[in-house]
């Protein structure tokens, strides 16, 4: 037994696992090739602030989820709990909006928040997400859209939903608000006590508590498309026009508020029906003045981001394939020092040409060496005994049907890349 253990809510990506890791990760950069996002890599740990400022200081997120740290000098870090925040803050700081081809950036990595571990909900979590900075054109909304659905299409899944909302902007949000305020007034004491102190500094928020009751008394609040003003409720329009255009299914759901307080106008979720409590596969919005709350110009944008943790758990929920497991694809068994020293060129060669080779130099006698090869699954055993070697020749045996043949050793790459 080992001393230590993985801190609580994070695991160690196995190799039998990794490998499905790379596959989603491949399919979602070949998405953001077809789009035209191109990456953008920040740093794990910001300045506390630039959360505290964005995703809100009424959020789960900073008001009870981030790991906080202070340095030697006394700064105060924390670790990214999310990726739209560092986005921004580089896409000012590096002056990326007079940059060609900058202002569409997709990125991948860990986020860290400090919650209850359960199925799908972790401490550290790996993102995948995008970022369209600069316009308010609602075909950007509906692009972004387009490509997690695309992204989730490409892998095969089919129980997921989109829903989408309009959350209003600064001008119709407040009235909005003051509503949601004067309908839970009376059922103050059945909510839940965050509750209660969302709908003083977040009303809104309410909407999105997953407490029984207060989704219950939720069920009947007034809906925020009942309160955009002209522009938002065009702006909707225009978003659900271009993804029927793209004959993209979608539901609309007033509930949709998202839980960080940068968004404004357009919100959506795709949420896995069969997930459980934490089904929610990608969340993304609109965030018109996230910029401007770090410092920068006005400036808008919108994203989404999805923990693949749960994508990996959908895509198994749904028995899709993940592609092959990584294995050699030649395994060298080498009898007699000479021989040894003689494979050892011949795998360096092999490998220089991209065939994955294994060799062991603890196994000496054939039969170890042949044992070996079959338990890594490997395609084809070199077998080379010092008779071979005299004759500059080496056997080629395909592990799979048993055939065998002796070749010229000279010959070895180009047998090999035949098959
Ligand atoms: P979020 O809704 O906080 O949004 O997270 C997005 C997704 O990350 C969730 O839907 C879920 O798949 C995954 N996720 C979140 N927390 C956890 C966790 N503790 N364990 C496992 N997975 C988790 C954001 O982070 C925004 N930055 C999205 C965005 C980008 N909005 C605009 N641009």
């Amino acid at each position: 037994m080992s001393r230590y253990k993985v801190p609580r809510g994070t695991f160690d990506i196995l190799p039998d696992q990794s490998y499905k890791w790379q596959f989603v990760i491949n399919a979602f950069r070949e998405v953001a090739r077809g789009f035209n996002y191109r990456e953008i890599i920040t740093p794990i740990f910001e300045k506390s602030g630039i959360f505290e400022r964005s995703v809100g200081e009424t959020s789960d997120i900073v008001e009870k989820e981030m790991y906080k740290f202070e340095d030697k000098k006394g700064r105060i870090f924390a670790l990214r709990p999310e990726g739209t925040a560092p986005v921004v803050r580089s896409f000012i700081e590096n002056g990326l909006m007079l940059k060609p081809n900058s202002s569409k950036l997709y990125y991948l990595g860990p986020m860290f928040r400090y919650d209850r571990p359960q199925k799908g909900r972790y401490r550290q979590f790996y993102q995948y997400g995008i970022e369209n900075i600069g316009t308010m054109n609602p075909y950007a909304d509906a692009e972004v859209i387009a490509f997690a659905y695309m992204f989730l299409s490409k892998l095969g899944l089919k129980n997921f939903v989109l829903q989408i909302n309009n959350i209003g902007c600064k001008n119709c949000a407040k009235d909005y608000d003051n509503a949601l305020k004067e309908y839970f007034k009376p059922n103050l004491d059945a909510l839940c006590s965050d509750c209660r102190k969302r709908l003083e500094k977040n009303p809104k928020r309410v909407l999105d508590c997953k407490v029984k009751s207060c989704k219950e008394i939720a069920r009947d609040a007034p809906s925020m498309l009942d309160y955009l003003d002209d522009d938002c409720r065009a702006n909707f329009e225009k978003v659900q026009e271009y993804l029927n255009a793209m004959e993209i299914p979608y539901i609309v759901n007033p509930k949709i508020v998202r839980g960080l307080d940068y968004y404004s106008q357009t919100a959506f979720e795709f949420v896995d029906t069969n997930l459980g409590a934490q089904n929610t596969l990608i969340g993304g919005g609109r965030y018109d003045t996230l910029a401007e709350q770090l410092g920068g110009k006005n400036m808008p944008g919108i994203g989404f981001a999805g923990g693949f943790e749960r994508l990996l758990l959908s895509m198994e929920e749904e028995k899709l394939p993940f592609g092959l497991q990584q294995k050699p694809k030649v395994y060298l068994v080498s009898l007699g020092d000479e021989a040894r020293i003689a494979g050892i060129k011949i795998i360096m060669e092999l490998r220089e040409n991209g065939i994955s080779t294994e060799f062991d130099p603890d196994k000496t006698s054939m039969n170890a060496q042949m044992k070996a090869a079959n338990k890594t699954g490997t395609e084809f055993a070199l077998i080379l005994g010092e008779n071979e070697l005299i004759k500059n020749k080496i056997i080629l045996k395909d592990l799979g049907n048993g055939e065998q043949k002796v070749i010229n050793i000279s010959d070895i790459i180009m047998s090999i890349k035949d098959k």
